[in-house]
């Protein structure tokens, strides 16, 4: 009986300090917290999409084509706030990052999680690689639009 309960108080000891541990690790290198670094960075892909002009006022046909392009092929994986699910939530995300960055990780996501520093990031906190979804750079840009009307563009 005394046995068990040290074994019990042993595992216990171990699970708290291996769960304490890891948060601690993921709270001290979230890319979240320094917007600013993250826009200034180099990019470092570019072989699709260089550019992207951007308008405003947003253009809504865009803007419905992405929501529908959403709904079929990201929304499995993808919440529209900042929670995650299978990949980040795509609350500020046009903030964070550069149009050419989105539209590239959307058209081109095997190349950036092979040469993007902040691509790598992310798979190291979600695990899991995005599957190439087989979309040409206008539907990217379609939820591009869409992304900047969740970020509460106009
Ligand atoms: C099977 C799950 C899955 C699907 C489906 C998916 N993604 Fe992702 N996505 C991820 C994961 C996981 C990441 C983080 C990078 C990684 O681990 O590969 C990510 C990252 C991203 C990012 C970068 C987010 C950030 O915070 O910088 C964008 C943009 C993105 N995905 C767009 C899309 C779009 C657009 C679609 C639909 C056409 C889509 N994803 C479908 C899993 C998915």
């Amino acid at each position: 009986m005394k046995r068990l309960f040290l074994y019990l108080l042993t595992l216990t000891a171990l699970l708290w300090y291996g769960c304490s541990g890891k948060g601690a690790e993921q709270r001290a290198e979230s890319p979240e917290t320094d917007t600013t670094a993250i826009l200034q960075q180099p990019e470092t892909h570019g072989t699709e999409v260089k550019e992207v002009a951007l308008s405003t006022p947003l253009d809504q046909a865009m803007v419905k084509k992405g929501s529908d392009i959403y709904d079929l092929k990201c929304m499995s994986c993808h919440k529209l706030t900042d929670e995650k699910l299978v990949g980040p939530g795509w609350k500020d995300v046009t903030k964070k990052r550069k149009p050419t960055w989105v539209i590239n990780m959307i058209t081109n996501v095997d190349m950036m999680l092979a040469e993007d520093a902040e691509a790598q990031k992310l798979l190291e906190q979600c695990l899991v690689r995005m599957p190439n979804q087989n979309i040409t750079a206008e539907e990217a840009r379609s939820v591009l639009e869409f992304m900047r009307k969740n970020d509460g563009e106009k």
